[in-house]
């Protein structure tokens, strides 16, 4: 592992230990589960590396402290501007549109030099923005695009249409839906409407599967097959449970087998499990995707309860966030060179061309997403240091 990971991994614990202790520093959160922790901090104590300083504040814009990532992602940005001596002032919006619209309101009164902003709504951050912009703040759109501003320079985020061709190509592949004779049932579960991941993420499965669907090798007894009948607003556990237990109650309790639950991501997927645990009458496994290798999912595979997770290493997001932020801040217009220039140890492609927020396109640095099963847990995650093993063979984020 490269130094670089190394030492932000062990910042990272640092802050959870801190938080564990109840530290309550500079907290500006707004997210109700959050009101009482350390996430939200404005000075640089835990910098890991002394040798960097600037006056800079970097403004933080999560979406939920609900949804496990986010917590990821918020504390490893924190810890890697911190390393390099910035001053970091981090927001969680508990899913609340207007509430992270009043965030980012106060990140701009506070003179943040650059925002990084994950959105709750990728359409709602238009006239906040043009704020931003007005008193020359630059944006990066972070994981999520934000839609319909020319406020926002760089997007950073994983390969999204690619992390539902993965889940697809897994079901494929599981189902040996090439050779084998099926026909097979299976079920799709989308994520929130709000969020432009979402659908890059739903497309990127279907466009997979649909041939399979077309020849009748696939079945979908339910009939739903859009995006618009299988979304997930605010990508909800509960949510998702709901409408598998009614899929489940309407089309299946006559005896029909379902063989595969396509789920877009992790907090969907464990409530499509918990939908099959207490309302499916089959006894087979149900092929179960996933996505952001959450900690209670990496519990449901290790326990052959879900099938797999696209795991996108978010500590690697963060890196190159702070890359991208420290040139801008420079002064310079990053381009791909930014890539070969900063020496990750990870892939990542610049992408001129798929991301297009209704202003025009946004330069996009595009990580890569990894296919995790129960075969390959600790090559991918335990090994590189993302989590710890305990025991009893369950895994822990780390940071
Ligand atoms: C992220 C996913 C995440 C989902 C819900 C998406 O925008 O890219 O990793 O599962 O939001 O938090």
């Amino acid at each position: 592992m490269k130094k670089k990971l190394l030492s932000l991994i062990l910042a990272g614990t640092m802050a959870f230990a801190m938080a564990a202790c109840g530290s309550t520093s500079g907290s500006t959160s707004s997210d109700s589960s959050a009101s009482s922790d350390s996430s939200t901090s404005s000075d640089a104590s835990a910098s890991s590396d002394s040798t960097a300083s600037t006056d800079k504040t970097v403004g933080i814009a999560m979406p939920t402290k609900s949804l496990e990532r986010w917590n990821r992602d918020g504390s490893y940005l924190q810890k890697q501007f911190e390393s390099k001596g910035y001053k970091v002032e981090l927001t969680y919006s508990d899913n609340k549109i207007d509430q992270q619209v009043k965030d980012i309101e106060g990140l701009i009164a506070d003179k943040v030099d650059i925002l990084v902003v994950a959105a709750i709504d990728g359409e709602s951050l238009s006239q906040v923005l043009a704020d931003a912009k007005d008193n020359n703040i630059p944006v990066i759109s972070y994981d999520r695009l934000i839609m319909n501003t020319d406020a926002i320079s760089y997007y950073v985020s994983f390969d999204n249409y690619t992390v539902g061709t993965l889940q697809g190509k897994y079901i494929v592949d599981t189902l040996d839906l090439d050779n084998a004779a099926g026909p097979f049932n299976i079920e799709f579960t989308g994520g929130d409407p709000a969020d432009n991941n979402a659908t890059y993420f739903f497309n990127g499965a279907m466009d997979v599967l649909k041939p399979y669907i077309d020849s009748g090798k696939l079945v979908v007894p339910s009939g739903q097959t859009t995006f618009e009948q299988c979304g997930t607003a605010q990508w909800d556990t509960s949510k998702a449970m709901s409408r598998m237990q009614n899929i489940l109650g309407s089309y299946y309790s006559d005896g029909t087998q379902l063989d595969a639950a396509l789920c877009s991501n992790d907090s969907t997927a464990l409530g499509v499990t918990q939908a099959i645990e207490s309302d499916y009458a089959g006894s087979n496994t149900v092929v179960i995707t996933g996505q952001d290798g959450d900690e209670a999912n990496l519990k449901n595979i290790v326990d052959g309860k879900q099938s797999m997770t696209v795991y996108k290493a978010v500590a690697n997001e963060a890196v190159a966030t702070l890359d991208l932020a420290v040139a801008i801040l420079n002064g310079e217009t990053p381009d791909e060179s930014l890539i070969s220039n900063s020496g990750w140890d990870f892939d990542c492609s610049y992408d001129t061309k798929s991301y297009d927020n209704g202003t025009g396109i946004i330069p996009s640095y595009l990580l890569v997403p990894t296919v995790v099963t129960k075969d390959n847990l600790d090559d991918a995650l335990v090994t590189p240091g993302y989590y710890t093993k305990d025991s009893d063979g369950y895994l822990h984020p780390v940071g």
